[in-house]
């Protein structure tokens, strides 16, 4: 891993920083680039001048680890709302929420009633719940909500990332429950001990996982996957495999971040492909946002040039 990538990560959690980076009007305008605005009503503008490009969308209001529970019932009710809204816009549009955000470092049992609020919500509205993966310590606690909510109702999916040994385990395990997954790389500072430190490693250990998902044995008790990477060469490596091995249109979506690789996700809806596109919005944006710098240090460059422009 890249000295800049691990300073970045580093830096996501760092409170001066945000609280420096917030007031800074370079930044905001920088991350203008990744996020349509701040409020839920900017999110669903957003997705509608999407789906006229025959893209879906996922919503997710951005925030981890509240501090309180009563903050755990706003950020539920707040999603409730959300699911209303998406409903009466006639809008394909799931959300995508983080444990953290939802109480489970206060309470795990609060966090579980209100994930399955918004479960329960969304099948009545004919909607779908991503869970996020946040980083290795809550990979456990986040897959025991998960085979909660998935026992629950079909209309729950799950993030799992490639960059963990574990994934290849997990991926065995939720096989056989027909779990809608979410494969991504994986976007925090974790040791070598538990995570491949190489990206070429974790490129192909997310190549491995996503062609067991899309596998027979895999789609029979009815899972979707959704393929998480702005990685071109993986997704075409990926997209050959999907035809030569006939794996229908009803097993995966491909899914990308509002604002990254435009030209790509264009030439996927072009193509057919069903693409999801996931819409952050909302003001705690900074950690978020610095995940995504260090995604691509090419970033770095594009907010220096906005302080200067
Ligand atoms: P990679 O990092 O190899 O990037 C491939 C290419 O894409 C780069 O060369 C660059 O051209 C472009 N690119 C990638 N990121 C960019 C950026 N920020 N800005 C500009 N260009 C960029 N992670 C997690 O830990 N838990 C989660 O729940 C989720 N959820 C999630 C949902 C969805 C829909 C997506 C697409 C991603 C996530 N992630 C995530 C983030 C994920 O783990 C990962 O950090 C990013 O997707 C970047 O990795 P890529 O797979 O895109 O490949």
């Amino acid at each position: 891993m890249s000295l800049l990538r691990r300073a970045l990560l580093a830096g996501s959690t760092n409170h001066w920083l945000r609280e420096q980076a917030t007031r800074r009007v370079f930044v905001r305008r920088s991350v203008s680039r990744f996020m349509p605005g701040e409020s839920v009503e900017d999110a669903v503008r957003a997705a509608a001048a999407l789906r006229s490009q025959r893209i879906t969308t996922i919503l997710t209001r951005l925030g981890e680890n509240i501090s309180r529970p009563e903050e755990a019932e706003e950020v539920t009710q707040h999603y409730l709302d959300v699911l209303r809204k998406v409903a009466s816009a006639g809008l394909d549009a799931q959300i995508s929420v983080k444990p953290t955000q939802l109480g489970l470092d206060q309470d795990p049992e609060l966090c579980r009633a209100n994930l399955m609020r918004l479960v329960e919500c969304a099948e009545k509205l004919g909607n779908f719940v991503w869970i996020d993966m946040e980083s290795s310590p809550y990979v456990e606690p986040t897959l025991g909500l998960y085979r909660k909510a998935r026992e629950r109702s079909p209309k729950v999916g799950v993030a799992l990332q490639a960059y963990l040994y574990r994934t290849a385990k997990d991926v065995e395990e939720l096989m056989p429950l027909g779990a809608a997954i979410r494969l991504v790389k994986g976007a925090y500072l974790e040791p070598p001990s538990i995570a491949f430190p190489k990206k070429r490693d974790v490129d192909e250990n997310f190549h491995r996982l996503a062609c067991r998902l899309l596998g027979e044995e895999a789609r029979q008790p009815g899972a979707v996957l959704h393929i998480a990477t702005h990685d071109i060469a993986l997704t075409d490596r990926l997209i050959r495999f999907i035809d030569e091995t006939k794996v229908p249109a009803s097993a995966y979506e491909f899914a990308m971040l509002y604002g990254i690789q435009r030209s790509q996700q264009q030439r996927l809806a072009r193509e057919g492909r069903r693409l999801r596109v996931l819409i952050s919005y909302g003001d705690y944006w900074f950690p978020w946002y610095m995940r995504r710098l260090a995604e691509r240090p090419a970033n770095v460059l594009f907010v220096a040039r906005n302080l200067f422009g």
